[in-house]
C-alpha cells in the first residue's frame, strides 16, 4: 500500500517547533494589543469574485495561484457557487467591515488576524502552498482619520517594535507611494505609451498584461524581460502634490520616531487594490524568499466592493518565515523538560500515581506519568528523557507518605514528605 503523505506545498507542524509558532503568536498578540487591535477571523473559504475584484484578475495570485471550485448546489432553491480558499485576507477583512456596517461607529476599526492561507505556488524554503499570515487592518471613514499618514507611520512603526520585540534584528524596510486612483491613469497611460515598443519582444504574459492591466507587467519575473521593465516610467514621478505630500508626511513621521527605511520607486506589490503607500519588511537571512510582510493602503479597496468610503492601510507577515528566521537565530528549540516523571513501581500504584500527578498539575507543574508495569531501569530512562526529576512511587512509598526523588543533573537521590513535594519541586531544591 502506496503511504498517505501531507500535500507539496503543505506541512506538519510538530512539537517543539510549534511552541516557537506560539511564542511569534503571543508576541504579535501582545504588541498588537498596546495598539487597540481586536482579532478577528473569517471564512478560510470565499466567494471567487472577492479576489478577482479586490486583488485583481491580472495578478499572479488571481490568474494562477487560487485553489478555486465550483460549489454544487444541494437543493434547488440553491445555486452553484465558485468558492476559493484565501490566498490573503485583505479582501476577507474589507468584505466583513462592509457585510457588518462597521462604519456606522464612525471609528477607526483595528483589526488583526492570524490564519492559513492558501496558494499553488512553487513550494521552496519558505515558500509554501499553505502557508499562516499575521496581518492587521486599520480602516475607516476619512472623518476617523483613515486617511491620516500618521496611520501609516504608527503601523511601520508598531512592525518594528513588533520584530524587535521578537528578537529578530537586521531586517529592511523598503517604502514607496503608488499614488492615490487620481495619479493611476496618468502613470497607465505613461506606461501603455512606453510598452507599445518593447512588449512584442517581452513574455506571453507581460503582452497580454499590457492590454489588460499594464500596471502588473512591474511584477513579471521573466529574467530576459528585466532590463526592459527598469526603463519604463517610474510611479514616483506621476503623483500629484496631495499624494506627495502624502508620502513626504509618512516620512517625517518614521524619521522623528527613528524607523530606518530605504525608498524603493520600484516597489508596486502584486496586488491591484494599493494607493499610496506600499511597503515591503525583508531579511538577508531568509534566501531567496526574503519578504518577512508586505502591506500598504487601499483607499479605494472598500468602493471596489461595493462599500462605504473607507480609506485603509495594513499588512501581513510570512508566519513560517518568521518562524524560519527565529531557528536560524536560535538553533532548534529544545523541548522543555518536565519538573516531574512520576513512576509508580508496580502496577498496584497506578492509581495512586495519577492521583499524585493530578495534586502536582494542580499546583501548576509540568507532571509525566509513567507505568506500573515499566521496570524501574526503563523508568529511569525515560525520565530521563522528559523531566528535571523522578518520583518513585513503590509500596512503601505509598504507605508512609514519603517519596523517593531523584535528581537527574546531579544525581542526587532524596526523601522528600509528600506533603513538601509540590514546595521542593517549585523551588529546584531536588
Ligand atoms: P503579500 O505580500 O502577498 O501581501 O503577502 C504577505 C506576506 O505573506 C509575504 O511578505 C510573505 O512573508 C508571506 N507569504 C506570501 N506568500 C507566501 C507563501 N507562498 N509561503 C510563505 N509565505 C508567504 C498580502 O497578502 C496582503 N494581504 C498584505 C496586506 C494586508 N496589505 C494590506 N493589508
Amino acid at each position: 500500500m502506496t503511504l498517505l503523505k501531507a500535500v507539496r506545498g503543505t506541512r506538519d507542524l510538530l512539537p517543539p517547533e510549534t511552541e516557537l509558532w506560539n511564542r511569534v503568536e503571543a508576541t504579535a498578540r501582545r504588541v498588537f494589543a498596546r495598539y487597540h487591535f481586536g482579532e478577528i477571523r473569517t471564512p478560510i473559504f470565499e466567494d471567487t469574485s472577492l479576489f478577482a475584484r479586490s486583488v485583481g484578475e491580472e495578478t499572479d495570485i488571481v490568474s494562477k495561484e487560487m485553489y478555486t471550485w465550483e460549489d454544487r448546489a444541494r437543493a434547488q432553491s440553491e445555486k452553484s457557487q465558485s468558492l476559493t480558499l484565501r490566498p490573503e485576507n485583505t479582501a476577507g477583512v474589507v468584505r466583513a467591515y462592509i457585510e457588518h456596517k462597521l462604519d456606522a461607529t464612525g471609528l477607526l476599526q483595528k483589526l488583526f488576524y492570524i490564519g492559513p492561507q492558501f496558494r499553488r505556488e512553487r513550494p521552496q524554503k519558505g515558500r509554501y502552498r499553505q502557508f499562516w499570515q499575521i496581518g492587521a487592518e486599520v480602516i475607516g471613514p476619512p472623518s476617523a482619520g483613515s486617511e491620516s499618514p500618521l496611520r501609516d507611520a504608527e503601523v511601520l512603526e508598531m512592525l518594528a517594535s513588533f520584530l524587535n520585540e521578537l528578537g529578530i534584528t537586521g531586517w529592511s524596510l523598503a517604502l514607496n507611494s503608488v499614488g492615490s486612483s487620481a495619479d493611476r491613469p496618468r502613470y497607465i497611460a505613461a506606461l501603455r505609451e512606453a510598452l507599445k515598443d518593447k512588449v512584442p519582444q517581452m513574455c506571453a504574459d507581460c503582452q497580454r498584461r499590457a492590454e489588460t492591466n499594464p500596471l502588473r507587467v512591474l511584477d513579471c519575473k521573466v529574467p530576459e524581460d528585466q532590463p526592459v521593465i527598469e526603463t519604463l516610467p517610474r510611479i514616483a514621478d506621476y503623483l500629484d502634490d496631495a499624494s506627495k505630500a502624502h508620502f513626504a508626511a509618512v516620512l517625517a513621521a518614521l524619521d522623528a520616531c527613528g524607523v530606518a527605511y530605504t525608498i524603493n520607486p520600484r516597489l508596486v506589490r502584486g496586488l491591484d487594490y494599493y494607493t499610496r503607500t506600499t511597503f515591503e519588511f525583508t531579511h538577508g537571512g531568509l534566501g531567496a524568499q526574503n519578504a518577512l510582510l508586505g502591506g500598504g493602503r487601499y483607499d479605494g479597496l472598500s468602493e471596489m466592493l461595493g462599500g462605504p468610503k473607507a480609506p485603509g492601510i495594513g499588512f501581513a507577515m510570512g508566519l513560517d518565515r518568521l518562524v524560519l528566521m527565529l531557528q536560524a537565530a536560535q538553533g532548534e528549540a529544545a523541548s522543555a523538560l518536565s519538573d516531574a516523571y512520576i513512576a509508580p513501581l508496580s502496577e498496584a500504584q497506578n492509581a495512586a500515581a495519577l492521583e499524585l500527578a493530578r495534586e502536582l498539575r494542580r499546583a501548576g507543574l509540568r507532571v509525566e506519568l509513567g507505568d506500573g508495569s515499566f521496570r524501574l531501569k526503563k523508568s529511569f530512562e525515560m525520565g530521563n528523557k522528559l523531566a528535571r526529576v523522578i518520583v518513585l512511587l513503590g509500596e512503601d512509598e505509598q504507605r508512609s507518605g514519603i517519596l523517593t526523588v531523584k535528581d537527574f543533573a546531579s544525581g542526587e537521590q532524596k526523601k522528600v514528605a509528600r506533603a513538601e513535594l509540590v514546595k521542593a519541586l517549585r523551588k529546584q531544591e531536588i
